[in-house]
Formats: structure tokens, C-alpha cells, sequence
């Protein structure tokens, strides 16, 4: 059984990716309306993933006989400069996530949970490929600017991107 200390923090956690599902849909809704298709794909990818992230901590506190409690969710941002202003603000936040799963594993080491540990494990990698892939697209954003070429081309390249749902813990 869960402890009721790290049954606390996942449900933080699990707001935190709920919240991050709405963040990304809110900029989804921004490049609609610039109409650049690549990133609204790139985007909504990027929604599914942390739905799957927060259901997958969902699962997994009922899993340990805990018990779901659901926050509200902060409205988030609705609009941004440029695809370059969203990318940053990505990054920004993805640094911000694997700070909280950070904090999570450290409560879960407070309480000497090994299996939330090996369970969060998964989620540590995932916010290594996270970064890593925002920072890819960020870069090509830096070296653009204001070709706007350039943006299509990257536009394009963004609407191949697709879900695989991730088989998670
Ligand atoms: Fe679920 Fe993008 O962190």
C-alpha cells in the first residue's frame, strides 16, 4: 500500500501532467490560428502524451490501493509572440516537469517506496527524450528567425510526428 505522504505527491503530480495536456492544447489552439498545421500536429502528439502521463499515475496509485483525488486545473497560457516565444515556454516547462518528478522520486525515497521508485524511473527517461526533442525543434526555431520559408519547412517536417502510445512502468 501507498504511503499517504506519496499518495499526496502523485496526485500532485498527476495535476501537474493533466495540467501540461491542457498547456500544450492551449498552444495547439494558437498555431490553429496561424494555421501552421506541422506544429498543431506536433502539439496535439504532445497532448495525448501527457494524458497517457497522467493516466499512467492514475493506474498506478489505485494499483497500490490509494486513492485518486483530482485538483482543479490552472487555466493556462492562451497566447505567445512567435513558434519561437512556444518552444521556449515548452522547454521552460518540461525543465519545470522533471524538476517535480525529482521531487516526487525524493519522497518516495523519504518513505523508502523501491517499487514507486522503479515505477518512476520510466517517467526520468521520458523527460530526457522530452527535452531533448524540444530542444531539437527550438534550435531550428533559433536558426530561423524570420525566414519564413524556413517555418514552413520546419512546419512540414513537424506534421510527421505521431502518437505511440507509451507502455509506461
Ligand atoms: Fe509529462 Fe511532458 O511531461
Amino acid at each position: 500500500m501507498i504511503s499517504e505522504k506519496l499518495e499526496r505527491a502523485f496526485n500532485e503530480q498527476i495535476n501537474a501532467e493533466l495540467y501540461s495536456e491542457y498547456l500544450y492544447l492551449s498552444m495547439k489552439g494558437y498555431f490553429e490560428r496561424l494555421n501552421l498545421k506541422g506544429f498543431v500536429n506536433w502539439m496535439d502528439v504532445q497532448v495525448q502524451e501527457e494524458h497517457a502521463h497522467a493516466l499512467g499515475m492514475y493506474d498506478y496509485v489505485h494499483e497500490r490501493g490509494g486513492k485518486v483525488e483530482l485538483m482543479a486545473i490552472e487555466k493556462p497560457q492562451t497566447n505567445w509572440n512567435s513558434p519561437l516565444d512556444v518552444f521556449e515556454h515548452v522547454l521552460r516547462h518540461e525543465e519545470l516537469v522533471t524538476s517535480k518528478i525529482n521531487a516526487l522520486m525524493d519522497v518516495a525515497e523519504e518513505v523508502h517506496d523501491r517499487a514507486a521508485l522503479s515505477f518512476l524511473d520510466w517517467y526520468l527517461k521520458e523527460q530526457v527524450e522530452e527535452e531533448a526533442s524540444v530542444g531539437g525543434v527550438l534550435s531550428t526555431l533559433q536558426l530561423i528567425k524570420d525566414d519564413a520559408n524556413a517555418l514552413l519547412l520546419l512546419d512540414k517536417d513537424l506534421a510527421t510526428r505521431t502518437f505511440v502510445a507509451p507502455v509506461i512502468g
